[in-house]
């Protein structure tokens, strides 16, 4: 590994996303939205046409796509897959579902794995996930396990959707958040669970200043920054 590495993990809902995207801009290092790419083998494979249970067709996607993650001049995320702006349909929570579904097959885990590990250049990069911890950088200089309560996870995510899209439900909001983690937490591969040398951060009724702020404290005892 040549530079040093934040890994952030936990479920979804738990602001890591947020958290990640803040750390990252003030100590101006790299960020590495895991999700992001499984996001996009599921959506090639959506615009391909392929049928969700077509391993073969996702890994070679995995391995051939052309992402890109861009902030806009006004500070807008910007997610490009083969130059087209796929940003919305990226962020979809559908997307999510099926990324959720492919993530947990070994072989599109196993291709996305170095493309993952080359996000690490200097000065350093927070890695935001579900195993940057405890497999894509297990030897991090500091790992965080990003919690909270799931009723809190469910509420985050749906103000989060319901600024794209007004048609969007509590209720299907909260399925959906509760069987998303319940797969990517019994999955055979690299499921999602703090590795054992992470800080737990249970962010139940934290601002995301409080969170991002505890986030930079723990790198400056590690002395990653000042
Ligand atoms: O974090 P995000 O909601 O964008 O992730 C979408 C899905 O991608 C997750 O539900 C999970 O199944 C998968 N994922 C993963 N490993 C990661 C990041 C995401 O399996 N490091």
């Amino acid at each position: 590994m040549n530079a040093p590495v934040v890994a952030v993990d936990g479920p979804s809902g738990s602001g890591k996303g947020t958290v990640c995207r803040r750390v990252a801009r003030r100590q101006s290092w790299h960020l590495l939205d895991s999700g992001a790419l499984y996001r996009l083998v599921a959506l090639s494979g959506q615009l391909a046409g392929l049928a969700a249970d077509d391993i073969a067709g996702h890994v070679a996607l995995g391995r051939s796509m052309r992402a890109e993650f861009r902030v806009t001049p006004a500070g807008d995320e910007r997610i490009e897959l083969d130059g087209r702006d796929v940003t919305r349909l990226a962020r979809a929570e559908e997307i999510g579902q099926c990324a959720s579904r492919v993530a947990s097959w070994p072989e599109v885990r196993s291709a996305l794995l170095e493309r993952q590990r080359a996000f690490a250049v200097p000065p350093g990069l927070i890695a935001d996930g579900r195993d940057m911890g405890t497999v894509v950088f297990t030897s991090a200089a500091l790992k965080i396990f990003l919690t909270a309560s799931p009723k809190e996870r469910i509420l985050r995510r749906y103000n989060q959707l319901k600024d794209k899209d007004s048609g969007v439900s509590l209720d299907a909001v909260s399925r959906e958040i509760v069987e998303r983690d319940l797969r990517d937490s019994t999955r055979g591969v690299a499921p999602l669970r703090p590795s054992s040398d992470a800080f737990v951060i249970d962010s139940t009724g934290m601002a995301v200043d409080a969170v991002v702020e505890r986030v930079i404290e723990l790198g400056r005892a590690r002395a990653l920054w000042r």
